[in-house]
């Protein structure tokens, strides 16, 4: 085993050599004067070039580049005996790695690289002040036999799995109990060769729930950043009962069809979140925000609060961009949506909950959204039954409200708007500000509520439903509503 830090002496060294080397180049005017107008000719032939050529220019030159020192010390993979051929099982050496910085301590830390090579591995975990760099073309490939992933015991505001009672599989990279943990690089990916896992569960034969990608619960400070998630066993990154996280510029990729429950991003009985610049083609939710799972979640009692989702590009063709549940049971609140594109979907953002939930979705903010080409565009479903199991209380009614939709546009949409509450679940406190959808049915009804209260403000296109008081752009009111109670839902449509 291996727990020195050369590699970081290594990159020091290498520096000096650098700095060297310009010192006595640059010390000759003449030099100098040659090399900037080089410099400048190169410009002025890239500048001829058109984009895609000018691309190649800078790809060629970027596996120069050096993975930047995050941390005191830097270990490569390799030193730990890692092998990136695609065959050899690099758990162990992931393991001595992460134990390797775990005694580094508070300190400073430790980085991880992971250089170019396809990493095969058995899941592991991570330790506190910790940065997993992963390079360009550096790939982490968790292995797909269910055989090398260990069980946990279910969370505990779940209750059980989420698909199979008991024991659950742990995730490909996992943690718990952490501070301080980055997972960061050069677009490098994490790939969980799902293919092998979504399978086997539609052929009944899995009998644990599918592990998630990467899960980091009960844990605080955490990055995840410039990487690629892609084929996920199950949801894809799940950040739970975690606070001060957040997740920029990733990539995350899953088949849009038959690739079951590959959520992009699940924060659950987080707070102080924020999700920004990512784009998610998955094949369930891109993000779902959830608090855990009726009497399980009710007793657990933590809810999902002050997250914010900004500049995100998503696809979901079996489910909806980004949702709140069904899982709600701790509360949601504190909710920012903005600047969100949904395109080539089946729902763009939906609230979706149920008798037995308990617990509340309040103070959500949705601002400038738009949708292309999807097939219902604001969805609210009170009715979404999913239990995990019988004895889930028939009086625990969630509480929705204070939820606002401002600047809405987009295309290509069939049905705008289903909000649908009920008697024992009314929507209360919506607003619609400045909206105006392209439709692809020239269908009345397509602004769909039932059991609703709240207003428009301005221009509201399609033409709201008559659940809704209306004002004008200065805010005062045109018309009151005497009908918040009607119901006009089609799901055929
Ligand atoms: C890690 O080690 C491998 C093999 O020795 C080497 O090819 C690679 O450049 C090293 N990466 C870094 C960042 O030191
Ligand atoms: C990770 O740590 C947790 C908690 O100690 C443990 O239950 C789990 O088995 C560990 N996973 C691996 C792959 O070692
Ligand atoms: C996003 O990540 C890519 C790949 O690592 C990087 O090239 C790009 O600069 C990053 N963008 C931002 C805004 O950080
Ligand atoms: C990162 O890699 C993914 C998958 O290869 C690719 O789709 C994405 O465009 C890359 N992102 C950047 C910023 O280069
Ligand atoms: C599931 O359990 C059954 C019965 O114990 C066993 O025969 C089967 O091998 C198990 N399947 C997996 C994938 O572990
Ligand atoms: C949140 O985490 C980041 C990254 O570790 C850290 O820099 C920042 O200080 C933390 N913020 C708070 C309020 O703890
Ligand atoms: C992502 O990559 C960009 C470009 O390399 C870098 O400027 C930025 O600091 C990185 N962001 C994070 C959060 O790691
Ligand atoms: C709501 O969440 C935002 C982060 O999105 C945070 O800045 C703000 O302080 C939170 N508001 C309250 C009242 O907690
Ligand atoms: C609205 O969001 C889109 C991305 O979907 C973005 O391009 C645009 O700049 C945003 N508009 C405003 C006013 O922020
Ligand atoms: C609508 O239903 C709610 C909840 O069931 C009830 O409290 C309210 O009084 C009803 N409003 C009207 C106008 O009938």
């Amino acid at each position: 085993m291996v727990e020195t830090s050369t590699p970081s002496w290594r990159f020091h060294h290498h520096r000096l050599d650098i700095k060297r080397w310009i010192t006595t180049l640059f010390s000759s005017h003449k030099t100098l004067f040659t090399v900037l107008w080089i410099a400048a000719f190169v410009s002025v032939f890239a500048w001829q070039r058109n984009i895609v050529d000018g691309f190649l220019i800078f790809r060629w030159a970027a596996p120069g580049r050096e993975m930047p020192k995050l941390r005191n010390v830097a270990y490569n993979l390799t030193d730990f005996g890692g092998v990136g051929d695609g065959v050899t099982l690099n758990t162990a050496a992931f393991e001595r790695a992460v134990s390797a910085i775990s005694k580094l301590g508070k300190r400073g830390g430790g980085q991880l690289n992971v250089p170019a090579g396809n990493w095969l591995t058995a899941p592991f975990n991570l330790t506190s002040h910790m940065t997993l760099f992963l390079d360009e073309d550096a790939v982490i490939l968790g292995i797909d036999d269910e055989k090398y992933w260990p069980l946990m015991p279910p969370l505990p505001s779940y209750g059980k799995g989420r698909e199979r009672p008991g024991a659950r599989y742990g995730s490909l990279i996992h943690g718990q109990n952490l501070k301080d943990v980055v997972i960061t690089g050069h677009n490098g990916t994490i790939n969980g060769q799902g293919q092998a896992w979504w399978k086997k569960y539609r052929q009944r034969i899995l009998n644990h729930t599918r592990g998630p990608l990467v899960q980091i619960m009960w844990s605080s400070d955490i990055v995840i950043s410039n990487i690629t998630l892609r084929d996920s066993p199950f949801w894809t990154l799940h950040p739970y009962d975690c606070k001060n996280v957040t997740i920029r510029n990733l990539t995350i990729l899953a088949p849009i069809s038959e690739a079951p429950n590959t959520d992009g991003i699940d924060p659950d009985s987080c707070e102080d979140m924020v999700i920004e610049d990512c784009y998610i083609s998955v094949g369930d939710d891109g993000i779902a925000i959830k608090s855990g799972w009726d009497q399980y979640g009710i007793a657990y009692g933590r809810p999902s609060k002050n997250i914010l989702i900004r500049n995100v590009v998503v696809r979901s063709m079996v489910s909806a961009g980004v949702s709140i549940g069904s899982e709600m049971s701790g509360g949601v609140s504190n909710v920012t949506v903005e600047n969100l594109y949904v395109w080539d979907s089946r729902r763009a953002v939906r609230i979706k909950t149920s008798t037995g939930r308990g617990g509340y979705v309040r103070h959500i903010t949705y601002k400038n959204l738009t949708f292309n080409n999807v097939r219902v565009g604001i969805v609210i479903k009170t009715d979404y039954n999913e239990h995990p199991d019988d004895d889930f209380d028939r009086k625990a009614f969630p509480v929705l409200e204070d939820i606002s939709y401002t600047s809405v546009h987009g295309e290509g949409v069939r049905v705008p708007v289903r909000i649908h509450g009920s008697d024992e679940i009314p929507v209360r406190d919506v607003t619609f500000r400045d909206m105006s959808v392209g439709i692809t049915y020239k269908k009345k009804h397509i602004f769909q509520c039932a059991f609703i209260n709240g207003r428009v403000i301005g221009t509201v296109f399609p033409a709201p439903c008559e659940n809704l008081d209306l004002y004008d752009e200065h805010e005062r009111l045109v018309k009151q509503s005497t009908s918040q109670n009607v119901s006009d839902i089609d799901y055929d449509f």
